[in-house]
């Protein structure tokens, strides 16, 4: 049976163009979440409606929680803390996967470093050593999700203290299109995420949407 990973925060941006790949490769079965159930559904049936079959649902993002042990982030890093905080009671026993960058607006395109030392590091000291945490995807930008060719020429560095946890991430970058890279342990998440507001800023220096990265010499 295929394995169910849950998107919270996934009506936005980048989540959807995550959730449909995930649907697509037929290795996952996939949900939605949102603050609001409707919103999710919405989506959920949206992204149906593209894929020709229910293969996405849409639930609430702490329903969503409880129905699997594979969840992924896609939230703002403004409501980082606070939604964290919510789901963390939840999420124990579970593998969370971080794709927030702590961007700082209006200077997206600075490296900003939080106090945590990097978004995935907060995500682990807010939810306890209970759950494993991961840090993935912060360099794939939404344009590239959504093109149509399944093959998606960036690569994916993973992050994380839990080398299970890892493995399903690499996992979900290969059903995504892309190679997945173990990157070392979670405190080289800021590595990472960094390289996210310098591609923006590659982005808008070059007038491009996809920056993206690859490793060489593997
Ligand atoms: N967009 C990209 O190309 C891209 C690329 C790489 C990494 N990222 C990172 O991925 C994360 C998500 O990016 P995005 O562009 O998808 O973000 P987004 O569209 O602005 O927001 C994603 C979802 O987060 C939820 N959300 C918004 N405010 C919230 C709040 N105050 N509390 C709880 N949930 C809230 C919303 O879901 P509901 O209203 O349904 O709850 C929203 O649909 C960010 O950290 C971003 O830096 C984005």
């Amino acid at each position: 049976m295929s394995k169910t990973v849950a998107v919270l925060g996934g009506t936005g941006n980048e989540g959807p163009g995550l959730a449909l790949r995930w649907a697509k490769s037929g290795k996952y079965q996939v949900i939605i979440g949102s603050r609001q159930l409707e919103k999710a559904q919405r989506v959920a049936s949206e992204l149906n409606e593209r894929l020709g079959g229910e293969l996405i649902r849409g639930m609430a993002n702490e329903d969503a929680v409880r129905a699997t042990d594979l969840c992924v982030l896609t939230i703002p890093y403004s409501a980082h803390h606070a939604t964290l905080t919510g789901l963390r009671d939840l999420l124990q026993g579970k593998i969370l996967i971080d794709v927030t960058v702590p961007l700082k607006p209006p200077k997206v395109s600075h490296v900003n470093v939080p106090p945590g030392g990097s978004a995935g590091q907060e995500a682990q000291a807010i939810l306890g050593a209970g759950v494993r945490v991961v840090s993935a995807f912060q360099n794939v930008g939404m344009a590239h999700l959504a093109e149509d060719e399944s093959h998606i020429d960036c690569d994916v560095l993973i992050c994380g203290d839990h080398k299970d946890a890892k493995a399903e991430a690499i996992a979900l970058a290969q059903a995504a299109g892309m190679r997945g890279i173990d990157a070392g342990p979670l405190q080289n998440a800021v590595v990472v995420e960094g390289l996210t507001s310098i591609l923006i800023g590659i982005n808008v220096r070059h007038k491009i949407k996809g920056a993206g990265i690859k490793i060489t010499g593997i």
